[in-house]
Formats: C-alpha cells, structure tokens, sequence
C-alpha cells in the first residue's frame, strides 16, 4: 500500500505504508518534513496535521470527537479537510491516499 505527501515546496513523496501503520508513522520513517508527531499518536500535540486530498475525504472520513477539537491547536491554521494523521491507519480503502502539508 502506498500513500503521496505533496510537501510545501512543491516536491511529492510517495511511499509504501504498511497495512496497519499510521500516516504519521509512516511520515516520521520516510522523513516527511513537518510531521513531527511529538505526543506518539496520543492526540495531545497536533503536529502531525495534514490536509486530505479532496479526493480522500470520503473514504479517509472526519475527525472524531477527541480529534477534532485538537485540530484547533496547529501550527498552521485548520482547513475543511484537515486531519490529525496519527488518527488515519492504512487499510485497504487508503491505499494511494494523497495528503498535503500545511504550510
Ligand atoms: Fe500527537 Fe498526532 S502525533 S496528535
């Protein structure tokens, strides 16, 4: 399974992910920059923000209750399809998911 970083500067990181393993995981160990995700995938940090491709929003879904309101403690300001990816685990429906950094 693959996922695609479109990373401020323009560049794009393409990278296989593990079924099971978080996108901020898989970030952290393919050098994403800006996803630092200090708190573990503990929803205490926030930086590990990410804003789904709109094409991704359907099947990636919407933060949950604990998300959500963390979403408004990033370092950049939150979109309509801003995400904590500490909270997204790969599966199958995610295979090829496109993320964006907020810059
Ligand atoms: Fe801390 Fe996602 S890693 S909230």
């Amino acid at each position: 399974m693959q996922a695609t970083w479109h990373l401020p500067d323009g560049r794009q990181v393409t990278a296989s992910v593990p079924e099971g393993q978080t996108l901020m995981e898989a970030a952290r160990a393919n050098n994403i920059p800006h996803i630092l995700g200090d708190c573990g995938g503990n929803l205490a940090c926030a930086t590990c923000h990410v804003i789904l491709d709109a094409a991704w929003v359907a099947k990636a879904g919407f933060p949950g209750p604990l998300e959500d309101p963390m979403l408004d403690v990033t370092d950049v300001e939150r979109k309509p399809h801003s995400r904590l990816s500490c909270q997204l685990t790969m599966t199958a429906a995610l295979d090829g998911i496109v993320l964006h950094i907020p810059a």
